[in-house]
C-alpha cells in the first residue's frame, strides 16, 4: 500500500533520475534511524548453497546497486543476500541517456545501461565502509574498451580486488549491452575464461586463507545445446554456481507497447518463462553437481516457487522489486 503510493509518484519521473535519487537516499540513510522507513523483519528461512549459509533464499539481483553504495539499506529490507555490481576495473560512463525505460503495461523494463559504474576500487571502498556481515555477492565484468581477447585480464583484475570482501563472486558474461560480452558464453572462449578464473581463485584462496565461491551468470537467449554445453563446461571447471538469467534480447510480450522497440535487455514479466526454461534445462544437464540461482520475472511468491520447482536453490529479483517494493521480499519468503 505504502510503496504503491510512492511508486505512483516515482513513475511520473524519468526512470534513471528516480533511480539516482533513490540510491542517494538509501546510501545516506542505510545506517541511520531513517532506515525505519523501509526496514522490515522477514521470517528466517535458512538455506545453505555453495557452502554459504543464507538467512533466506531471496536476494537482490545485480545492477541496482552497481557501486555497492546501499548494502546496509537493502539488507535491512530483508533480503537474504545482496549482489552488487556489475563493476569493471576502471570507471566508465555507460551508454548515452536515456538508457532505461519502464513498460508498466507489461511489468517490464528495457535497459541499455552498458555497465555504468565508478570502478572496482570505489566499490571495494564502499564495501569496506559498510562493514556488512551478511551474504554479499560481487558481480564483475569487463570494460567496454577492453578488447575481447583481453577480457580475461579484466575479470582477473576485478577478482583480485574483490576476493577478500565478497561472500561469492559472480562472473557476468551475459549482459547484452557490452559488445562481445555474450560471446564469452561459448566453446573455447568460455573454457579458457573459466579455467583461468579457477586458477586465480585457487591462488587467492591460499593468499587469504578462505575459499570464495564463483558463480557464472548466463543469458536467457540460449538454445538447448548451448545450455548443455555451458553446463558441461561449468562442471568440468568446478564452478560453484550458476545464475540464470540476465535480461533478454527478445521482444515477445512487449510488441506494440510504448518503448517496446528500444534497444537493450528486456526484464520483468516477459522474461519469466524464458528464464525458467533455462533453469529447467540447466537442472537436467547439471544433475545437482552445482546449484542454480534463479532470476527473471519474479513478481510474487508463486513466481519464485516456480523457479525453485524448476531447479533453483536461491532466487533474485530486480524488476519485480521496482514494481512491488520491499513487500515482494516478504511474499517470496512466505511462499518458499
Ligand atoms: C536497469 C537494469 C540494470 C541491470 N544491470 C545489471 C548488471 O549490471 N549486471 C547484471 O549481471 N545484471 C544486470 N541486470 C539484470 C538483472 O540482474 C536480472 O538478471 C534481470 O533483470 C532479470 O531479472 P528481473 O526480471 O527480476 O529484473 C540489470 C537489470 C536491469 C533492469
Amino acid at each position: 500500500m505504502f510503496y504503491s503510493a510512492i511508486r505512483n509518484v516515482f513513475f511520473k519521473f524519468d526512470a534513471e533520475t528516480i533511480h539516482e535519487m533513490t540510491i542517494k537516499a538509501l546510501k545516506n540513510t542505510g545506517k541511520t534511524p531513517f532506515r525505519a522507513a523501509y526496514c522490515q523483519s522477514v521470517p528466517n528461512k535458512p538455506v545453505t548453497v555453495m557452502g554459504i549459509d543464507f538467512p533466506n533464499p531471496i536476494g537482490l539481483a545485480a545492477g541496482l546497486d552497481k557501486n555497492g553504495e546501499c548494502i546496509p539499506a537493502f539488507s535491512s529490507m530483508g533480503f537474504g543476500f545482496v549482489e552488487v555490481g556489475t563493476v569493471t576495473p576502471r570507471p566508465q560512463p555507460g551508454n548515452e541517456k536515456p538508457r532505461i525505460f519502464r513498460l508498466p503495461e507489461a511489468n517490464a523494463v528495457i535497459n541499455r545501461m552498458g555497465f555504468n559504474n565508478k570502478g572496482v576500487d570505489y566499490l571495494v571502498d564502499q564495501v569496506r565502509k559498510a562493514q556488512f556481515t551478511g551474504v554479499l555477492g560481487i558481480n564483475i565484468g569487463k570494460n567496454k574498451d577492453t578488447p575481447e581477447e583481453n577480457a580475461k585480464d579484466d575479470y582477473i583484475h576485478c577478482m583480485q580486488k574483490v576476493y577478500n570482501f565478497a561472500t561469492y563472486i559472480t562472473i557476468n558474461i551475459s549482459s547484452p549491452n557490452t559488445p562481445g560480452l555474450r560471446s564469452l558464453q561459448y566453446g573455447d572462449a568460455l573454457n579458457e575464461l573459466l579455467s583461468a578464473l579457477k586458477n586465480e581463485q585457487k591462488a587467492l584462496a591460499e593468499k587469504y586463507g578462505k575459499y570464495v565461491p564463483i558463480a557464472v551468470k548466463i543469458a536467457p537467449d540460449l538454445t538447448e545445446p548451448e545450455v548443455e554445453s555451458i553446463a558441461e563446461c561449468l562442471i568440468q571447471n568446478n564452478i560453484d554456481g550458476v545464475i540464470a538469467t540476465n535480461t533478454t534480447l527478445s521482444r515477445e510480450g512487449v510488441e506494440g507497447l510504448e518503448h517496446g522497440e528500444e534497444q537493450g535487455g528486456l526484464s520483468g514479466a516477459p522474461v519469466k518463462e524464458k528464464s525458467t526454461q533455462v533453469i529447467k534445462l540447466l537442472a537436467k544437464a547439471l544433475d545437482n553437481k552445482l546449484p542454480i540461482i534463479g532470476v527473471g520475472g519474479i513478481s510474487c511468491g508463486a513466481d519464485a516457487k516456480e523457479k525453485i520447482e524448476a531447479g533453483a536453490k536461491l532466487v533474485q529479483v530486480y524488476t519485480g522489486f521496482i514494481y512491488k517494493g520491499p513487500e515482494l521480499i516478504k511474499d517470496v519468503v512466505k511462499a518458499l
